[in-house]
């Protein structure tokens, strides 16, 4: 008790600390070139996330998505135990990134295809993710900009979330390596591993639910502000909760 006392009001003096004026107008120019996020050189949070190895969840629900597309569980800067941000912290992120004046075209369509809740309530699904997650990728935060237009962080955090799935497509990855849905079938999960290391050249690694394909996880480092760079995961349970084979179902229809 004593100790989580104790850590709680550190972290509430960490998190009380001033932005000196200095640190505030600090501008992206002033960034370094290339450091990736997580080196152990102290880097700015304005210029990279400070919770800086980024996991790229997608999902295979036979339940949601397209019949060859594998859907998105999230982006989630790790490290963190939490929603890093209170203060932005919404339950509305679906009319947030409706009214967001400066969308590319067909993103919301994306969304909706490609970010899909099994529960068919993507709005609490997309808050969720971005309380719990978004709010951690310390270098969207609208301090760290002069002129920030609302509902900009989140969509930086989700545009940039689909252009990653679209860049690391697992199905086409496992297709590549002949690895199709199948009914019957159980694949050898060295072949999955296989077919996403020789399509990204690292590892991912691996959820399952009743036995079957459930989450590939892509992990990243980001340098220049946005530029995430696959790494390899920090911990080698690649396998996660899988067994030896795994069955990889065809989508309803
Ligand atoms: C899966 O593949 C690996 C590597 O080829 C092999 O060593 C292993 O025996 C296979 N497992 C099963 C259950 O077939």
């Amino acid at each position: 008790m004593i100790a989580v006392s104790v850590a709680l009001t550190m972290l509430s003096v960490i998190s009380a600390v001033p932005w000196s004026v200095s640190t505030l107008s600090r501008r992206q120019d002033t960034c370094p070139l290339n450091v990736l996020s997580c080196s152990p050189r102290e880097v700015d949070r304005c210029c990279l996330p400070e919770h800086g190895l980024l996991l790229l969840v997608q999902q295979w629900d036979i339940t949601v998505g397209p019949r060859n597309k594998f859907t998105m569980h999230g982006i989630w800067p790790d490290t963190c135990l939490g929603g890093c941000d209170d203060n932005r912290i919404f339950f509305d992120i679906e009319r947030r990134l409706k009214e967001y004046p400066n969308k590319a075209d067909g993103f919301m369509q994306q969304m909706e295809t490609f970010w899909p809740s099994n529960n068919g309530d993507n709005n609490c699904f997309w808050s969720h993710e971005w309380n719990r997650h978004g709010t951690c990728v310390s270098n969207l935060d609208p301090s760290c900009k002069s002129d920030p237009v609302e509902g900009e962080d989140i969509y930086a955090f989700f545009s940039k979330a689909l252009e990653l799935r679209s860049k690391y497509d697992l199905y086409q990855a496992l297709a590549a390596k002949g690895i199709f849905p199948n009914q019957g079938a159980m694949v050898n999960i060295t072949r999955i591993l296989n077919a996403i290391q020789a399509a990204f050249n690292v590892t991912p690694s691996l959820r399952c639910k009743n036995g079957a394909l459930n989450e590939i996880t892509l992990y990243f480092k980001v340098k220049n502000g946005d530029q995430y760079v696959p790494v390899q995961p920090p911990r080698s349970d690649w396998r996660g909760n899988c067994g030896e084979t795994v069955s990889f179902p065809p989508k309803n229809e």
